[in-house]
């Protein structure tokens, strides 16, 4: 059976070859949601994933260690944005472990080889001002990485795509709030 659509003059028809794809659905069971027509490169996609889960893992730690170190007479507003920041850090480490099993892969928590493959560095930070320039050039590194890891993806994975599109807008947010903060000190 044949599920096309005559289109209108000039466009595009729409064709899709039902049996095929049932006789497909039935193959390579073992793969669960990669299916036929995941025409993304399986392994780059989760090591690519990988190393976005040690960046975000970092960046967790590095909010963290901020959060608690935040000292002087501007710190509590901008110890509460560390904090957030590393709970949103958290949940795209979350997306992404979960991504990662999805495809059939194995997210890789290992804190020997964490900072790594991580694309941001995990830099203390001294001084409140010197924390937030930090962590402005991690979210900066973040943004770049994402944006290229999506444009690489493409079409093959859009379900990948989609998730670091909806991470990335959220690291474009985080590094407003710190040039922002870096700004008012
Ligand atoms: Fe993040
Ligand atoms: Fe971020």
């Amino acid at each position: 059976m044949d599920s096309n659509v005559k289109p209108q003059q000039g466009r595009r028809a729409f064709e899709m070859d039902v049996k095929a794809i049932r006789a497909n659905a039935r193959n390579n069971l073992d793969k669960g949601a990669i299916t036929e027509t995941y025409t993304a490169d399986r392994d780059t996609v989760l090591k690519l994933l990988n190393d976005a889960l040690a960046t975000e893992l970092v960046c967790v730690m590095r909010y963290k260690r901020h959060h608690y170190m935040a000292t002087g007479i501007h710190a509590e507003p901008v110890a509460a944005e560390f904090a957030l920041h590393a709970d949103q850090e958290m949940q795209h480490a979350d997306s992404i472990a979960g991504r990662i099993v999805e495809l059939g892969g194995e997210p890789d928590f290992s804190p020997d080889t964490l900072t790594a493959r991580s694309h941001a560095e995990y830099v203390p930070g001294t001084d409140l001002h010197d924390m937030i320039k930090e962590d402005l050039v991690a979210e900066r590194i973040a943004i770049d990485s994402y944006r290229k890891m999506i444009k690489y993806i493409g079409d093959g994975d859009a379900t990948t795509r989609r998730m670091l599109e909806e991470i990335l807008a959220v690291e474009e947010e985080h590094a407003n709030d710190m040039a922002d903060l870096l700004q008012r000190g």
